[in-house]
């Protein structure tokens, strides 16, 4: 279904050709739009002196709603006399500035907390470091950001630069060929825990928007757990390219999966699902390299990635450097021979490949 924000950005095209080119939604002409199933209608307001191009601008407004809506919905346009109100002034707008030099901007979601999120966004991102490219990663985890311990960045000070308050913008810290910015770097211990609505999202939105990124092939998004408000605010607003969602092997994880995945394929933001990882896919001893235990049940990412029609990113083993790793800031994915670091490489090669 059809919302009323939509169909004001699509007017948002519809200019007005003796003021500036302003758009019909800037000079405040658009008066009411109605939605029903099936059906548009706009209405315009007109101030009481004669405007010459009043008929043009109703002609361009129902080309600019058939253009843009779902074929065989009836379209309509009226005029009211009135003066056009100047719409109220948003709320302050983030800029997209520092993403302009960003090829693939990729969030790293799960439907719940724990499965190995960040684990895999943090191996993730030095593997495709690794491979060559320029790689970013935002910890927008505003519950629990982790990527500071994972890192080794915790006790970093993160540098600002910028003229004013308004223009300042955080210096991401630079370890391992990434360039990592997390809530976690930027606010005390304990303090973005207490974040809820609409302070966490604009958290979020400053970690990514008001940092100086550069030019990048990637930057990775570690999402919060979870599927909520909070995840619904940020994939709307960051212009996203894709997703990766990272689950663990049980079958009741399904559910989650599905729910993570549908917040992405959700028609108002419709990105493309790169695809499912695996992780803690088995379990190996460190002392016994070559055995596999199936802990929490074979292949179920694999049928899941086909029950929902997602591609299959790969699997993640369960053994303890992983998590060693993560709690010493120091990625397993660092130590290439391991066999857990050759499948986080293996995984960034996949990626690479259906991005
Ligand atoms: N493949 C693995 N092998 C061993 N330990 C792992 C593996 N993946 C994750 N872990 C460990 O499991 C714990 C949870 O992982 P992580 O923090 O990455 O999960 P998350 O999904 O980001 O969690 P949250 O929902 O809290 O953000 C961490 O201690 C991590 O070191
Ligand atoms: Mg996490």
């Amino acid at each position: 279904m059809l919302t009323k924000t939509q169909i004001e950005q699509w007017l948002q095209q519809v200019q007005h050709p003796a003021k500036g080119d302003e758009s019909i939604v800037a000079l405040g002409m658009v008066s009411d739009i109605e939605v029903t199933e099936g059906s548009i209608h706009v209405t315009l307001a007109f101030p009481k002196r004669p405007d010459p191009l009043k008929n043009y601008l109703v002609g361009a407004t129902q080309a600019c709603l058939y253009r843009n809506a779902p074929g065989g919905t009836q379209i309509s346009v009226d005029t009211v006399v009135k003066d056009p109100a100047k719409p109220a002034p948003k709320a302050p707008q983030f800029s997209l500035e520092q993403l302009r030099e960003v090829r693939h901007i990729i969030g790293i979601a799960s439907g719940k907390g724990g499965v190995g999120k960040s684990t895999v966004a943090v191996n993730l991102a030095v593997a495709l470091a690794q491979e060559g490219y320029k790689v970013g990663l935002a910890d927008a985890d505003v519950y629990g950001p982790s990527v500071p311990t994972m890192t080794g960045t915790e006790d970093v000070t993160i540098e600002m630069v910028g003229a004013d308050d308004e223009h300042t913008l955080f210096v991401p810290v630079e370890k391992y060929g990434v360039k990592w910015l997390s809530v976690g770097h930027v606010t005390t211990e304990g303090q973005a825990l207490i974040w809820r609505g609409p302070m966490a999202s604009t958290a979020l939105k400053q970690i990514i928007l008001q940092t100086q990124w550069g030019p990048l092939d990637y930057l990775l998004i570690d999402m919060p757990p979870g599927t909520g408000d909070i995840h619904i605010s940020l994939i709307g607003d960051i212009p996203m390219t894709g997703a990766v969602i990272v689950t663990t092997p049980q079958e009741v994880a399904l559910s989650d999966v599905l729910r993570g995945v549908n917040m992405f394929r959700n028609p108002q933001v419709a990105k493309p699902i790169y695809g499912l990882v695996e992780n803690m896919a088995w379990f190996t001893p460190e002392a016994h390299p070559d055995e596999k235990y199936y802990l929490f049940g074979k292949d179920g990412g694999v049928h899941m990635a086909a029950k929902l029609d997602i591609p299959f990113l790969g699997q993640i083993p369960l053994v303890q450097g992983i998590r060693e790793g993560a709690d010493e800031g120091v990625p397993v994915v660092l130590n290439g021979d391991r066999p857990d670091a050759k499948a986080f490489l293996e995984l960034a090669r996949k990626l690479i490949e259906t991005v």
